[in-house]
């Protein structure tokens, strides 16, 4: 159980990643009542939101959808492979808002603390019901194809076909808008870097989807969140 006295108000990234969260927990728990009453103490305590997270959640979860569509997934694994995009960092919770927007480049202690959220989001999320598929693509949507991410470096198709697909879409997300310590990267830069990186940190199916059939929803969806 999340210990509501210990969330700081600068920890906090997304109030509507939140709120969604609510919502599931509402749909999914037998005694609603105690789960509205957690998650409205979750949400109140959410009172200083960061912007870029907010729209980093969503644009991850409509490229996700883009890259469903490309690969035909339909169903309830389309349902989940949305969830999981929308809460993907919901373990940043924990990450100070100075460290997320840090201009400098991170010190190792410092991602030690960054290369944690998968497994908090997961922790967090375990206690609500929700589902184990999006529980597993919540936690692995940082491996990388050839097995040097983390937090267990698996590879290929042991990583969830649904984690692949976020760590794409994040990818395309992380390099289409500002940082802290540069702007929002052309989209054919972004185009190159990630046929850099197929086979390393991609599934090459899906970035062969993902910039050669759906340039036009992805660059849309980037250009809506620089305004
Ligand atoms: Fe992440
Ligand atoms: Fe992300």
């Amino acid at each position: 159980m999340i210990n509501l006295a210990s969330i700081r108000s600068h920890e906090i990234f997304s109030t509507v990643a939140v709120g969604f969260l609510a919502y599931k927990v509402w749909r999914l728990q037998p005694q609603r009542e105690t789960a509205q009453t957690i998650l409205k103490g979750i949400v109140n305590t959410l009172t200083n939101k960061s912007r870029y997270y907010y729209g980093h959640s969503k644009r991850v979860m409509l490229i996700s959808k883009c890259i469903c569509d490309a690969l035909d997934i339909n169903g309830r694994d389309r349902e989940n492979i949305l969830d999981a995009a929308y809460l993907h960092d919901i373990g940043k919770i924990r990450v100070d808002l100075a460290l997320l927007d840090k201009p400098d480049k991170l010190t190792e202690t410092e991602w030690e603390t960054m290369r944690k959220h998968p497994l908090v989001g997961y922790d967090i999320l375990k206690d609500f019901g929700i589902h184990a598929d999006v529980l597993a693509m919540v936690l692995y949507h940082h491996e990388n194809f050839d097995g040097t991410g983390y937090p267990l470096q698996l590879n290929g198709g042991n990583i969830p076909l649904g984690a692949r697909i976020i760590r794409v879409a994040d990818a395309i997300d992380a390099m289409g808008s500002d940082r802290a310590y540069r702007k929002a990267l052309p989209f054919d830069v972004i185009n190159e870097e990630l046929r850099k990186c197929v086979d390393t940190q991609f599934d090459p199916d899906i970035v062969a989807k993902a910039t050669n059939g759906l340039n036009k929803r992805i660059r849309l969806i980037l250009a809506q969140g620089r305004v």
